[in-house]
């Protein structure tokens, strides 16, 4: 569910009309819709209810902007963050360090040890090697980095393989069987406390299976760890819950995702973390295009858009769907491929789709694209970086500006002996 929709034929988001903000910002551009993040965030808290005890970190990679940070701060969300680029995000947002997890496979020890000093909440290892180094870190600044071990236990997702990261073969985590002796050897390094277990099987899961296969592995590994005589307060399940792309495509819900986190972690007796990214942004964000022009095809049309590959990459790198809607329909439909103007043939949103009849000129939008789409934009053919808008019922605000060619050019020069 969410709040784009048509009132008296033009697409809005809330109660701004599209069309507005595309004459006041330009395109390509992505707009955010408050209600449907809040809404969002507010039904994956609800569908964990029956969890006594858990921290939910919106995973920022899926939408790093700071007004989205803030919004879901003010909904009691922490951050799951990958980078100290990430944590400036997640604390200039207002979520306290205590509420930042911080994961990745290769966090460096100056990462390590401004997460540190910023108070960061967990950190999550990906290996012993890191276990190591962060507790030398943090040993010699007189601190103690409190630390979860992300263990793959090699479960297929089941999603794309580019997005799938609990097999064995994935350079995630440590391995399901070494997993139980590293902890053992970390647990008595000074400067370190171990507190539990991280895991995350991969992005965009379409069936729950996957996750409770994960779930319970996880569970006999904490038991086992337990028996050793460790300690483990926390468990992090990560993220992972799809959203459907296209009409009549069929996902869990948080309600059974929450139900199924319930069932099998009923009697671990621990905080449970959430890192949910997609969920929570991917149906909150819609990316408006302008049609450049429509130009013929041997097959079908092509309708060549404003947006491209840099603006909005997952089509290119994952074949993704984005549904595509005329912000002003006018009731007829027609196949065409839709594309982009980046000079490759990855390039290419859609081929051979039945959309709304768009002529040069005219406004669209893609779908679904407020997780993992201006978060993944670059400058490829030096393009601008694609601005981001924020509509909060009848208001609205560019919540990020539009970076330009030429400020990106300014950054460049020329080497004294080519000049
Ligand atoms: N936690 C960890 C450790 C992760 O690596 C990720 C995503 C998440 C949480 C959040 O997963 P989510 O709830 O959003 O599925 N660019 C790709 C998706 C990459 C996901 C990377 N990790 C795409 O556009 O589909």
């Amino acid at each position: 569910m969410d709040h784009f929709a048509y009132q008296n034929g033009a697409l809005h988001a809330e109660d701004v009309a599209l069309a507005t903000i595309a004459e006041q910002v330009g395109t390509p551009c992505y707009v955010y819709s408050s209600a449907t993040l809040r809404r969002h965030a507010q039904v994956f808290a609800a569908g964990l209810a029956a969890v006594p005890a858990k921290h939910i970190a919106f995973a920022v990679k899926s939408n790093p902007n700071l007004a989205v940070l803030r919004l879901l701060a003010s909904e009691g969300y922490g951050a799951d963050v990958v980078s100290a680029g990430e944590m400036d995000r997640a604390l200039a947002a207002g979520i306290p360090g205590a509420d930042i997890v911080f994961s990745g496979v290769g966090k460096t020890a100056d990462e390590l040890t401004r997460a540190l000093k910023a108070g960061v909440g967990q950190f999550n290892l990906e290996s012993e090697e890191e276990g190591v180094e962060l507790a030398q870190i943090a040993a010699g600044l007189g601190m103690t980095a409190q630390a979860a071990l992300r263990v793959n236990p090699d479960v297929d997702a089941k999603t794309h393989a580019k997005i799938s990261t609990g097999m064995a073969e994935n350079k995630f985590g440590v391995a399901y069987d070494r997993a139980a002796g590293i902890y053992a050897r970390l647990s008595v390094l000074p400067g370190l406390t171990m507190r539990g277990l991280a895991v995350h099987i991969g992005s965009q899961l379409s069936q729950l299976k996957p996750l409770e296969d994960a779930f319970t592995k996880m569970g006999a590994l904490m038991r086992a760890i337990r028996a050793n005589g460790q300690t483990i307060t926390h468990m992090d399940l990560g993220g992972g819950v799809g959203v459907p792309y296209k009409d009549g495509e069929n996902f869990p819900t948080p309600a059974d995702y929450g139900a199924m986190v319930a069932r099998v972690t009923a009697d671990w007796g621990v905080t449970l973390m959430f890192e949910p990214g997609r969920v929570i942004a991917g149906n909150s964000g819609v990316l408006i295009t302008r049609v450049v022009r429509v130009k013929e095809g041997v097959t079908h049309p092509f309708v060549i858009v404003d947006a491209a590959m840099n603006d909005l990459a997952r089509p290119a790198l994952y074949g993704a769907w984005h549904d595509f809607w005329a912000v002003t329909p006018n009731g007829e439909r027609f196949t065409a491929n839709i594309v982009g103007p980046i000079c490759e043939s990855s390039d290419t949103f859609a081929m051979g789709r039945e959309i709304d009849v768009v002529k040069a000129g005219d406004l669209a939008v893609f779908r679904t694209a407020g997780a993992y789409g201006a978060t993944m934009a670059n400058t490829y053919n030096s393009r601008a970086l694609v601005p981001e808008v924020m509509v909060e019922g009848d208001k609205w605000a560019i919540v990020a500006q539009r970076i330009d060619p030429a400020t990106i050019l300014a950054a460049e020069q020329v080497p004294d002996w080519l000049k």
